[in-house]
């Protein structure tokens, strides 16, 4: 397997999703994303065995960031869960829903949303309990055979690294030669590191429902006019002295858009990926997700609130990864000036044609199912 995990991780302490509940507030996106794979919760959920889970139903959200967009998600489990329960011979059974994300995501508004927000899962509820794990989704998480449903959404994007600078770009999707193939080979390498681990947690009959930021079949992911822009105002900032050309060198974002094909390869026939024989990749399908900011801006023609929106959407996602390589010369009132300059010069670009700068991510969901093997 190439370079996969935490060991050469992009940094120990680096944080992906902007801290404070400001993703929370900005990820309208990924909130949408999420419905997507509500009909397939209440389907996997009906295919696990109670019989093979023991005495608790246990519930793995990879990748929860600050907890908003896992509510719905998690109360749709929670529900089916109950209706599966109250068809068997069971009288109850206690579930546990355990987020994970990496250790510097910001927890304290992740407990705050599950424990106090009334659109939890727990609101109402007595035998639902939460919890966290702030261990990376590349290593081994839960102990062998525990999880009865793993649930991750808008995640395995982010590579465990970033595997080499791209020239001129910040974006893999506009990575070339070379440097496009070691971008690939090491989502590669990270996306058969997440299974590997997923079926070693996996109960017997356990479901595992992946919503997935992808590609179409020529490796873009939907949102290039977006991070196009992106980089051009970057370059912009490195020609007027503002940004030094060596912290522009070092600003891909290490996310990499798998293609359909890509995410299939650990189920084919002829992949090296060892755990192949332990899972099964039963449903698979393709959206492009709506623009719900493009939406909003055909209702009110609002072109402001549109620069606004996106400017809170990029800096929820993008901003931690992309300005944590800038000098530690700067003291941090410059590192603020240029954070700050790039998010006017991006809200001003944007508000001047919403419609060219809009997204329409490519969405791949995956229901995968532990098969009756045992694995090495
Ligand atoms: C775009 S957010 C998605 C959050 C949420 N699931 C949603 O649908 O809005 C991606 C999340 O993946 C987390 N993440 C990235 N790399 C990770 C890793 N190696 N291990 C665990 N979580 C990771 C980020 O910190 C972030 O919270």
């Amino acid at each position: 397997m190439t370079q996969s995990t935490e060991s050469v991780s992009v940094s120990r302490g680096e944080e992906h999703m902007l801290g404070h509940g400001f993703y929370n507030r900005h990820s309208h996106e990924q909130a949408k994303a999420n419905t997507y794979g509500l009909p397939l919760i209440v389907e996997a959920i009906n295919r696990i065995d109670l019989g093979q889970i023991g005495g608790e139903f246990r519930i793995a959200d990879y990748g929860s960031a600050q907890g908003q967009n896992s509510l719905l998600p998690m109360k749709t489990a929670v529900a089916q869960i109950k209706t599966l329960v109250a068809k068997s011979d069971r009288a109850t059974i206690p579930i546990s829903v355990t987020h994970t994300d990496l250790p510097t995501n910001d927890w304290s508004t992740l407990f705050q949303t599950v424990l106090f927000s009334p659109d939890s899962y727990l609101a109402g509820e007595r035998d639902v309990f939460c919890f966290a794990s702030g261990t990376s989704i590349y290593q081994q998480i839960f102990p062998p055979k525990h999880i009865a449903f793993g649930y991750s959404a808008i995640t395995e994007h982010w590579l465990s690294r970033r595997p080499c600078n791209i020239p001129d770009e910040i974006w893999s999707a506009r990575a070339t030669g070379e440097v496009r193939s070691t971008w690939a080979a090491q989502a590669k390498a990270d996306w058969h590191a997440f299974l590997q681990y997923r079926a070693l947690e996996m109960q017997p009959s356990a479901q595992l429902l992946i919503i997935g930021s992808g590609a179409d079949a020529q490796g873009n992911s939907g949102a290039e006019g977006l991070t196009d822009l992106a980089n051009h105002i970057l370059q912009q900032l490195v020609k007027d002295g503002t940004l030094y050309p060596k912290e522009y060198e070092e600003m891909a974002i290490p996310t990499y858009y798998r293609t359909a094909q890509e995410w299939k390869e650990p189920f084919m026939s002829d992949s090296n990926f060892p755990q192949g024989a332990a899972l099964s990749l039963d449903d698979f399908q393709e959206l492009a997700l709506p623009d719900v900011y493009l939406e909003q801006f055909q209702l009110d023609g609002d072109a402001q609130l549109f620069a606004e929106a996106y400017t809170g959407f990029f800096k929820a996602a993008y901003e931690p990864c992309l300005f944590v390589n800038l000098s530690d010369k700067r003291t941090p009132e410059s590192r603020q000036h240029v954070i700050d300059v790039f998010s006017q010069k991006l809200q001003v670009a944007l508000a001047q044609d919403p419609k060219k700068y809009s997204c329409r991510w490519v969405l791949h969901l995956m229901l995968i199912s532990k098969k009756e093997v045992e694995i090495a």
